[in-house]
């Protein structure tokens, strides 16, 4: 007969494996590179042409570089990958400091599919 232990090993082991296929679904951050420098993502302009990876290099939008480092301070009980799928999406959510809301384009997530975010936070997430 099974006991208590044993049905909760089985349970945390499934657990376990459900996250582990959660990262598999995680992005792929050299997609994300190329999709960052492209000029226009369909009818929506490209992040680079707002934001530059160089140190301090503000063109429309703040440097990304070191972004990953930031990331997970920029909000209270938001992990770096949330506050950077949020950047995305919901632009205004979060407005860096010296910059003024609504300059982010705003309707990536109208444009995005879910699979560029995530590959999009990937490369992001390699700016350190
Ligand atoms: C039209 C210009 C423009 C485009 C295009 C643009 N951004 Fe931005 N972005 C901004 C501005 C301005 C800010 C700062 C104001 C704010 O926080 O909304 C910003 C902020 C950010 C931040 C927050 C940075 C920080 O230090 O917290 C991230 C991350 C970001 N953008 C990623 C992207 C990505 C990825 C794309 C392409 C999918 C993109 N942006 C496209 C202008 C732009």
């Amino acid at each position: 007969m099974l006991n208590t232990k044993t049905i909760l090993l089985v349970i945390l082991s499934l657990f376990i494996t459900a996250c582990g296929q959660k990262s598999t679904l995680s992005g792929d951050p050299i997609a994300g590179e190329a999709l960052f420098g492209q000029v226009t993502i369909d009818s929506a302009p490209g992040c680079a042409s707002c934001h530059s990876t160089e140190v301090d290099k503000v063109l429309v939008g703040p440097s990304l570089a070191g972004v990953a480092n930031r990331a997970g301070e920029r909000v209270p009980d938001q992990t770096a990958e949330e506050y950077l799928q949020n950047s995305i999406l919901e632009p205004n959510l979060y407005v860096v400091d010296g910059f003024s809301s609504g300059l982010m384009y705003q309707k990536y997530k109208d444009i995005l599919k879910d699979e560029q975010v995530r590959d999009l936070v990937a490369y992001l997430s390699t700016l350190k």
